[in-house]
């Protein structure tokens, strides 16, 4: 349906950091294994979820494939898509030099992947859904709602902004400052680029979204810009 529509948002389009981009994708590879506990974050996920060998997994904007590729020892199968074929075509090299056989990719979006199978058991999606302006948002939850079982459970994690600022300017230049410190100059630049050009949008609006598309959040999590949202269908 979508692709006959004129006004339809157009998700391939790059905005913020281009992940098209082969050199783009490996630094922020590289970036991630360094500043990520990506099996932490994994495990944490896989036990808040209660993911059972038998449930079928999708995750919407799979980057690199790192939560994918630790999340599919523990499912039947699991769906990987994202809109960057270079993503992709990175997750698959890891996944065929690890063996893993219980996943599929697909180089669609929140707004253009089509599930034909049964309904998904658990959808999870971490730093991606911010690349959609808010309607957009709203849209790809309720996709989301629909693509799940009843009773499954959504997870997203995301850049999520607090409204209790009183001044925004000093909050984020001072995130800006301590990232450059603390973490180096490409993430500072690239938390900059997020800032001027992507959408994440404020907690209540988020939370918000959630509940229009049908969710019941289960829990939420913030810790400082970051959220993380368990929703039940
Ligand atoms: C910051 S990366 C996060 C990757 C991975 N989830 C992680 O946690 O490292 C954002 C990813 O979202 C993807 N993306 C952007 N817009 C998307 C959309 N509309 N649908 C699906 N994926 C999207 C990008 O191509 C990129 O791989």
């Amino acid at each position: 349906m979508s692709q006959y529509l004129r006004w339809y948002y157009d998700e391939f389009k790059q905005i913020g950091v281009d992940y098209t981009d082969l050199e783009e994708v490996q630094a922020y590879d590289l970036r991630m294994q360094k500043l990520r506990d990506t099996e932490n974050e994994a495990n944490s996920i896989r036990k808040l979820l209660g993911i059972k060998n038998t449930d079928r997994v999708l995750e919407i904007g799979t980057g690199t494939g790192e939560l994918t590729l630790k999340l599919s020892d523990h499912c039947k199968k699991i769906v990987a898509v994202d809109v960057s074929k270079t993503m992709i075509d990175c997750a698959k090299i890891k996944a065929e030099s690890q063996n893993k056989t219980n996943i599929q990719f697909c180089n669609a979006g929140f707004l253009t992947y089509e599930n034909y199978a049964e309904p998904f058991d658990i959808i999870v999606t971490q730093l991606a859904l911010h690349h959609l302006p808010d309607y957009w948002k709203m849209v790809a939850l309720r996709r989301i709602y629909g693509m799940l079982k009843e009773g499954g459970k959504f997870y997203l994690r995301d850049v999520v902004f607090p409204s209790m600022i009183r001044d925004y300017d000093s909050y984020f230049n001072k995130i800006i400052t301590d990232l450059k410190k603390f973490a180096g100059d490409e993430i500072a630049e690239e938390t900059e680029i997020h800032l001027r050009e992507e959408f994440s949008t404020l907690d209540w609006i988020m939370e918000g979204l959630l509940k229009s598309a049908g969710f019941y959040i289960e829990s939420v999590e913030y810790d400082g810009f970051m959220a993380g949202y368990c929703c039940k269908k």
